[in-house]
Protein backbone atom coordinates (compact mmCIF):
# COMPACT_ATOMS: atom_id res chain seq x y z
CA UNK A 1 0.00 0.00 0.00
CA UNK A 2 1.24 3.92 -0.77
CA UNK A 3 1.96 4.88 2.43
CA UNK A 4 0.51 8.68 1.41
CA UNK A 5 -2.96 6.61 0.97
CA UNK A 6 -4.91 8.36 3.70
CA UNK A 7 -8.85 7.48 5.53
CA UNK A 8 -10.75 9.52 7.75
CA UNK A 9 -12.90 7.32 9.77
CA UNK A 10 -16.40 8.95 10.90
CA UNK A 11 -17.20 7.31 14.85
CA UNK A 12 -14.64 6.11 16.77
CA UNK A 13 -16.98 3.21 18.60
CA UNK A 14 -15.12 -0.37 18.59
CA UNK A 15 -16.31 -0.16 14.93
CA UNK A 16 -14.16 2.68 14.44
CA UNK A 17 -11.26 2.07 16.28
CA UNK A 18 -11.40 -1.58 15.20
CA UNK A 19 -10.72 0.01 11.86
CA UNK A 20 -8.02 2.43 12.40
CA UNK A 21 -6.33 0.23 14.32
CA UNK A 22 -6.44 -2.70 11.05
CA UNK A 23 -5.41 0.44 8.39
CA UNK A 24 -2.87 2.02 10.00
CA UNK A 25 -1.20 -1.81 9.99
CA UNK A 26 -1.76 -2.02 6.70
CA UNK A 27 0.34 1.64 6.15
CA UNK A 28 -3.03 3.36 5.52
CA UNK A 29 -2.61 6.79 7.16
CA UNK A 30 -5.53 7.27 9.71
CA UNK A 31 -7.81 10.67 11.05
CA UNK A 32 -10.53 9.17 13.53
CA UNK A 33 -13.32 11.39 14.20
CA UNK A 34 -15.82 11.31 17.23
CA UNK A 35 -18.47 13.99 17.98
CA UNK A 36 -17.80 13.06 21.67
CA UNK A 37 -15.25 11.07 23.17
CA UNK A 38 -14.05 7.57 21.88
CA UNK A 39 -15.50 4.66 22.56
CA UNK A 40 -18.08 5.55 24.63
CA UNK A 41 -21.51 4.99 23.33
CA UNK A 42 -23.08 1.49 22.41
CA UNK A 43 -19.02 0.13 22.89
CA UNK A 44 -18.49 0.52 26.66
CA UNK A 45 -22.09 0.02 27.29
CA UNK A 46 -21.85 -2.95 26.06
CA UNK A 47 -21.70 -6.97 27.96
CA UNK A 48 -18.68 -8.24 25.87
CA UNK A 49 -19.86 -11.23 25.14
CA UNK A 50 -18.42 -13.18 21.90
CA UNK A 51 -21.77 -14.77 21.39
CA UNK A 52 -21.42 -16.24 17.52
CA UNK A 53 -23.82 -18.91 18.33
CA UNK A 54 -25.66 -17.92 21.42
CA UNK A 55 -26.65 -14.46 19.34
CA UNK A 56 -27.62 -15.86 16.04
CA UNK A 57 -31.28 -17.70 15.67
CA UNK A 58 -30.63 -18.09 12.22
CA UNK A 59 -28.05 -20.23 9.64
CA UNK A 60 -26.56 -18.17 6.96
CA UNK A 61 -24.39 -15.44 5.90
CA UNK A 62 -24.53 -13.60 8.91
CA UNK A 63 -23.69 -16.61 10.85
CA UNK A 64 -20.24 -17.14 9.06
CA UNK A 65 -19.78 -13.47 9.18
CA UNK A 66 -19.98 -13.57 13.36
CA UNK A 67 -18.27 -17.50 13.33
CA UNK A 68 -15.30 -15.47 11.64
CA UNK A 69 -15.03 -12.88 13.59
CA UNK A 70 -15.13 -15.35 16.83
CA UNK A 71 -12.27 -17.10 15.24
CA UNK A 72 -9.95 -14.27 14.81
CA UNK A 73 -10.65 -12.79 18.03
CA UNK A 74 -7.56 -14.14 20.38
CA UNK A 75 -5.33 -13.27 18.17
CA UNK A 76 -6.65 -10.07 16.97
CA UNK A 77 -6.70 -9.35 21.04
CA UNK A 78 -3.44 -10.48 21.30
CA UNK A 79 -2.39 -8.07 18.79
CA UNK A 80 -3.33 -5.01 20.00
CA UNK A 81 -2.59 -5.99 23.62
CA UNK A 82 0.81 -6.63 22.35
CA UNK A 83 0.67 -3.28 20.31
CA UNK A 84 -0.62 -1.20 23.31
CA UNK A 85 2.54 -2.04 25.56
CA UNK A 86 0.64 -4.39 27.64
CA UNK A 87 -3.17 -3.22 28.21
CA UNK A 88 -5.47 -6.24 28.76
CA UNK A 89 -8.73 -6.66 27.15
CA UNK A 90 -9.83 -9.49 29.72
CA UNK A 91 -10.09 -11.91 27.42
CA UNK A 92 -11.95 -15.07 29.32
CA UNK A 93 -12.62 -17.94 27.57
CA UNK A 94 -15.06 -19.67 29.99
CA UNK A 95 -17.94 -20.42 27.43
CA UNK A 96 -21.56 -19.65 27.47
CA UNK A 97 -24.75 -21.88 28.66
CA UNK A 98 -28.13 -20.73 27.35
CA UNK A 99 -31.09 -22.78 29.41
CA UNK A 100 -33.92 -22.99 28.22
CA UNK A 101 -36.95 -20.79 29.73
CA UNK A 102 -40.20 -22.42 29.01
CA UNK A 103 -41.19 -24.69 26.51
CA UNK A 104 -41.90 -22.32 23.76
CA UNK A 105 -38.22 -21.57 24.25
CA UNK A 106 -37.02 -24.82 24.72
CA UNK A 107 -38.34 -25.67 21.22
CA UNK A 108 -37.48 -22.84 19.53
CA UNK A 109 -33.71 -23.86 21.06
CA UNK A 110 -34.06 -27.34 19.79
CA UNK A 111 -34.67 -26.23 16.29
CA UNK A 112 -31.11 -25.18 16.38
CA UNK A 113 -29.81 -28.15 16.52
CA UNK A 114 -29.65 -28.94 12.55
CA UNK A 115 -27.10 -26.31 11.58
CA UNK A 116 -25.62 -24.87 14.73
CA UNK A 117 -22.42 -25.92 15.48
CA UNK A 118 -20.06 -25.69 18.01
CA UNK A 119 -22.51 -26.49 20.57
CA UNK A 120 -23.75 -29.64 22.74
CA UNK A 121 -27.25 -29.54 23.95
CA UNK A 122 -27.53 -30.63 27.78
CA UNK A 123 -30.26 -31.44 30.02
CA UNK A 124 -31.41 -29.86 33.26
CA UNK A 125 -28.49 -31.71 35.12
CA UNK A 126 -25.90 -31.54 32.15
CA UNK A 127 -26.02 -28.48 32.68
CA UNK A 128 -25.98 -27.98 37.20
CA UNK A 129 -23.01 -30.10 36.72
CA UNK A 130 -21.44 -27.57 34.91
CA UNK A 131 -22.73 -24.75 36.80
CA UNK A 132 -24.30 -25.77 40.01
CA UNK A 133 -25.39 -22.82 41.40
CA UNK A 134 -28.26 -22.95 38.72
CA UNK A 135 -31.59 -23.17 40.12
CA UNK A 136 -33.30 -26.80 40.54
CA UNK A 137 -36.04 -26.31 38.32
CA UNK A 138 -34.14 -25.04 35.34
CA UNK A 139 -34.67 -26.94 31.74
CA UNK A 140 -32.05 -28.14 29.07
CA UNK A 141 -29.90 -25.71 27.27
CA UNK A 142 -27.08 -25.43 24.91
CA UNK A 143 -23.43 -24.99 26.13
CA UNK A 144 -21.30 -23.38 23.85
CA UNK A 145 -17.85 -24.33 24.87
CA UNK A 146 -15.98 -21.33 22.26
CA UNK A 147 -18.30 -18.15 22.72
CA UNK A 148 -15.76 -16.96 24.92
CA UNK A 149 -15.94 -13.10 26.52
CA UNK A 150 -13.86 -9.87 26.56
CA UNK A 151 -14.72 -6.67 29.07
CA UNK A 152 -15.55 -3.75 26.67
CA UNK A 153 -14.36 -0.92 29.06
CA UNK A 154 -10.69 -2.96 29.45
CA UNK A 155 -11.21 -4.00 25.04
CA UNK A 156 -11.33 -0.47 25.06
CA UNK A 157 -8.66 1.21 27.24
CA UNK A 158 -6.34 -1.58 24.81
CA UNK A 159 -7.61 -0.32 21.62
CA UNK A 160 -7.31 3.48 22.50
CA UNK A 161 -3.71 2.87 23.84
CA UNK A 162 -2.74 0.77 20.87
CA UNK A 163 -4.19 3.35 18.34
CA UNK A 164 -1.72 6.04 20.49
CA UNK A 165 0.91 3.80 19.71
CA UNK A 166 0.13 3.16 15.84
CA UNK A 167 0.18 7.13 15.49
CA UNK A 168 -4.03 7.45 14.42
CA UNK A 169 -4.90 11.17 14.46
CA UNK A 170 -7.74 11.51 16.77
CA UNK A 171 -9.95 14.22 16.82
CA UNK A 172 -12.70 13.82 19.50
CA UNK A 173 -15.35 16.36 20.42
CA UNK A 174 -15.30 16.97 16.54
CA UNK A 175 -18.63 16.33 15.19
CA UNK A 176 -19.13 15.48 11.35
CA UNK A 177 -21.34 17.92 9.50
CA UNK A 178 -21.58 16.29 5.99
CA UNK A 179 -19.22 14.54 3.44
CA UNK A 180 -17.60 16.74 0.84
CA UNK A 181 -17.05 15.84 -2.78
CA UNK A 182 -14.14 16.40 -5.11
CA UNK A 183 -14.17 15.08 -8.54
CA UNK A 184 -17.04 12.72 -8.60
CA UNK A 185 -16.14 11.29 -5.08
CA UNK A 186 -16.20 11.40 -1.46
CA UNK A 187 -13.32 13.62 -0.59
CA UNK A 188 -13.54 14.17 2.85
CA UNK A 189 -15.84 15.74 5.81
CA UNK A 190 -16.78 18.69 7.16
CA UNK A 191 -16.41 19.15 10.49
CA UNK A 192 -16.65 21.44 13.70
CA UNK A 193 -12.87 21.97 13.18
CA UNK A 194 -13.30 22.95 9.04
CA UNK A 195 -12.24 20.53 6.14
CA UNK A 196 -11.18 17.06 6.24
CA UNK A 197 -9.91 16.00 3.27
CA UNK A 198 -8.61 11.94 2.55
CA UNK A 199 -8.53 9.26 -0.47
CA UNK A 200 -11.28 7.14 1.38
CA UNK A 201 -13.91 8.08 3.93
CA UNK A 202 -15.48 5.20 6.35
CA UNK A 203 -18.52 5.78 8.03
CA UNK A 204 -19.05 3.87 11.47
CA UNK A 205 -21.34 6.32 13.47
CA UNK A 206 -23.58 3.38 14.56
CA UNK A 207 -27.07 4.86 14.84
CA UNK A 208 -26.07 8.25 13.56
CA UNK A 209 -24.51 7.09 10.19
CA UNK A 210 -27.52 7.87 8.23
CA UNK A 211 -27.89 11.44 8.97
CA UNK A 212 -24.31 11.74 6.95
CA UNK A 213 -25.06 9.28 3.95
CA UNK A 214 -28.63 10.31 3.47
CA UNK A 215 -28.08 13.36 1.78
CA UNK A 216 -26.41 11.52 -0.96
CA UNK A 217 -29.27 9.36 -1.45
CA UNK A 218 -27.91 6.54 0.67
CA UNK A 219 -30.54 5.14 3.31
CA UNK A 220 -29.50 3.55 6.27
CA UNK A 221 -32.63 2.63 7.63
CA UNK A 222 -31.46 2.34 11.70
CA UNK A 223 -32.57 3.21 14.59
CA UNK A 224 -31.16 2.93 18.61
CA UNK A 225 -32.30 0.13 20.39
CA UNK A 226 -31.49 0.70 24.27
CA UNK A 227 -30.18 -1.95 26.20
CA UNK A 228 -30.05 -1.43 29.80
CA UNK A 229 -27.81 -3.26 32.09
CA UNK A 230 -26.96 -4.03 36.00
CA UNK A 231 -23.82 -4.66 37.83
CA UNK A 232 -23.50 -6.75 40.88
CA UNK A 233 -21.40 -8.28 43.35
CA UNK A 234 -21.21 -11.39 45.56
CA UNK A 235 -20.10 -12.70 48.78
CA UNK A 236 -18.86 -15.48 46.83
CA UNK A 237 -18.04 -16.57 43.29
CA UNK A 238 -21.24 -17.56 41.64
CA UNK A 239 -20.58 -18.96 37.99
CA UNK A 240 -17.68 -19.06 36.00
CA UNK A 241 -19.23 -19.61 32.91
CA UNK A 242 -21.66 -16.91 30.95
CA UNK A 243 -25.43 -18.10 31.55
CA UNK A 244 -27.84 -16.91 29.36
CA UNK A 245 -32.00 -17.05 28.81
CA UNK A 246 -34.42 -16.05 27.12
CA UNK A 247 -33.97 -11.74 27.68
CA UNK A 248 -31.36 -11.75 30.11
CA UNK A 249 -27.96 -13.17 30.50
CA UNK A 250 -25.30 -12.70 33.46
CA UNK A 251 -21.60 -12.52 32.98
CA UNK A 252 -19.06 -13.35 35.64
CA UNK A 253 -16.21 -10.36 34.88
CA UNK A 254 -12.80 -10.60 36.02
CA UNK A 255 -12.97 -8.42 38.80
CA UNK A 256 -15.36 -10.89 40.48
CA UNK A 257 -18.98 -8.27 39.37
CA UNK A 258 -21.64 -9.68 37.48
CA UNK A 259 -22.49 -7.87 34.57
CA UNK A 260 -26.86 -8.91 33.62
CA UNK A 261 -27.97 -7.96 31.17
CA UNK A 262 -30.09 -6.15 28.94
CA UNK A 263 -33.06 -4.52 27.66
CA UNK A 264 -34.12 -4.70 24.01
CA UNK A 265 -36.10 -1.16 23.53
CA UNK A 266 -36.83 1.12 20.85
CA UNK A 267 -37.09 4.41 22.74
CA UNK A 268 -35.28 7.08 20.03
CA UNK A 269 -31.63 8.62 21.52
CA UNK A 270 -32.86 7.85 25.08
CA UNK A 271 -30.05 6.49 27.58
CA UNK A 272 -32.21 6.84 31.08
CA UNK A 273 -32.05 3.39 33.00
CA UNK A 274 -35.46 2.64 34.98
CA UNK A 275 -35.83 0.94 38.25
CA UNK A 276 -39.11 -1.63 36.66
CA UNK A 277 -36.70 -2.39 34.01
CA UNK A 278 -33.30 -3.31 35.98
CA UNK A 279 -35.66 -4.89 38.77
CA UNK A 280 -37.04 -7.02 36.34
CA UNK A 281 -33.93 -7.80 34.97
CA UNK A 282 -32.28 -8.18 38.22
CA UNK A 283 -35.45 -10.71 39.28
CA UNK A 284 -34.89 -12.89 36.15
CA UNK A 285 -31.28 -13.37 36.84
CA UNK A 286 -32.18 -14.09 40.45
CA UNK A 287 -34.51 -16.97 39.20
CA UNK A 288 -31.70 -18.46 37.14
CA UNK A 289 -28.87 -18.29 39.65
CA UNK A 290 -30.72 -17.61 43.04
CA UNK A 291 -27.17 -16.81 45.28
CA UNK A 292 -27.74 -13.56 43.44
CA UNK A 293 -30.79 -12.59 45.16
CA UNK A 294 -28.69 -10.67 47.95
CA UNK A 295 -26.28 -9.63 45.74
CA UNK A 296 -24.91 -6.22 46.42
CA UNK A 297 -25.73 -3.62 44.15
CA UNK A 298 -22.53 -1.89 41.80
CA UNK A 299 -23.97 0.28 38.96
CA UNK A 300 -26.73 0.49 36.13
CA UNK A 301 -26.37 2.29 32.66
CA UNK A 302 -27.62 1.83 29.13
CA UNK A 303 -26.28 2.05 25.50
CA UNK A 304 -27.61 2.48 22.07
CA UNK A 305 -27.45 -0.61 19.89
CA UNK A 306 -27.37 0.52 15.90
CA UNK A 307 -30.34 -1.83 14.79
CA UNK A 308 -31.37 -1.99 11.47
CA UNK A 309 -34.88 -3.30 10.15
CA UNK A 310 -33.66 -6.57 8.33
CA UNK A 311 -30.98 -7.21 11.13
CA UNK A 312 -27.69 -7.44 9.20
CA UNK A 313 -24.85 -4.41 9.44
CA UNK A 314 -24.34 -1.89 6.63
CA UNK A 315 -20.69 -3.11 4.85
CA UNK A 316 -19.45 -2.16 1.92
CA UNK A 317 -18.94 0.98 -0.61
CA UNK A 318 -22.20 2.48 -2.02
CA UNK A 319 -22.46 2.59 -5.63
CA UNK A 320 -23.61 6.50 -5.66
CA UNK A 321 -20.70 7.43 -3.63
CA UNK A 322 -17.14 6.20 -4.90
CA UNK A 323 -14.55 6.77 -1.91
CA UNK A 324 -17.28 6.37 0.54
CA UNK A 325 -17.53 3.04 2.67
CA UNK A 326 -20.06 2.15 5.15
CA UNK A 327 -19.40 -0.24 8.19
CA UNK A 328 -22.14 0.14 11.03
CA UNK A 329 -25.58 -1.06 12.06
CA UNK A 330 -23.68 -4.32 13.80
CA UNK A 331 -27.06 -3.80 16.07
CA UNK A 332 -26.20 -6.95 19.47
CA UNK A 333 -22.96 -8.11 18.06
CA UNK A 334 -20.18 -4.88 17.15
CA UNK A 335 -17.96 -6.45 19.96
CA UNK A 336 -18.40 -9.81 18.34
CA UNK A 337 -17.96 -8.47 14.70
CA UNK A 338 -14.87 -5.92 15.38
CA UNK A 339 -12.41 -7.66 14.09
CA UNK A 340 -13.98 -8.95 10.71
CA UNK A 341 -15.07 -6.01 10.08
CA UNK A 342 -11.81 -4.26 10.49
CA UNK A 343 -10.33 -6.62 8.21
CA UNK A 344 -13.24 -6.48 5.54
CA UNK A 345 -12.72 -2.88 5.29
CA UNK A 346 -8.89 -2.77 5.22
CA UNK A 347 -9.55 -5.32 2.24
CA UNK A 348 -12.05 -2.34 0.91
CA UNK A 349 -9.64 0.52 0.81
CA UNK A 350 -6.37 -1.48 -0.09
CA UNK A 351 -8.60 -2.93 -3.16
CA UNK A 352 -7.61 -6.93 -1.79
CA UNK A 353 -10.34 -9.29 -2.95
CA UNK A 354 -12.78 -9.67 0.38
CA UNK A 355 -12.32 -12.59 2.49
CA UNK A 356 -16.06 -13.05 2.74
CA UNK A 357 -18.77 -11.80 0.19
CA UNK A 358 -20.09 -8.67 1.37
CA UNK A 359 -23.09 -8.76 -1.29
CA UNK A 360 -25.86 -9.35 1.92
CA UNK A 361 -24.37 -6.82 4.04
CA UNK A 362 -24.37 -3.91 0.82
CA UNK A 363 -26.12 -0.50 1.69
CA UNK A 364 -27.07 -0.90 -1.98
CA UNK A 365 -29.72 -3.11 -0.51
CA UNK A 366 -31.57 -0.83 0.36
CA UNK A 367 -32.43 0.58 -3.01
CA UNK A 368 -32.66 -2.66 -4.43
CA UNK A 369 -35.11 -3.56 -2.13
CA UNK A 370 -37.33 -0.16 -2.67
CA UNK A 371 -37.14 -1.38 -6.59
CA UNK A 372 -38.29 -4.47 -5.81
N1 LIG B 1 -24.96 -8.59 22.83
C1 LIG B 1 -25.75 -8.42 23.99
C2 LIG B 1 -26.71 -7.31 23.90
O1 LIG B 1 -26.73 -6.57 22.94
O2 LIG B 1 -27.48 -7.18 24.84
Amino acid sequence: MNSTTSAIIIGGGIIGCAIASELLRAGVRCTLIDKGALLQEASTAAAGMLGAQVEIHHPGHFYELCRWSQQLYREWTEQLQRISGGVSPQYINEGILRTAWDEEDERELRSRLGWIQDAEWLEADGLRALEPAMAAGIRGGFHFPNDHQVHPVHLAKTLQAALYKQGCTIREWTPAFGLIERGGRIAGVRTSEGELLADHVIVSAGAWSPALTAPWGIELPMFPVKGQCISVRTDAPVTRKTVFTKGCYIIPKQDGTYLIGATQEEAGFDKRCHVSAVSALHAKAAKLLPQLAQAEFVGTWAGLRPGTRDGLPFLGAPSKAPGLIVATGQFRNGILLAPATAKLVMQLVTGSRTELDLTPFHPDRVLAAAVD
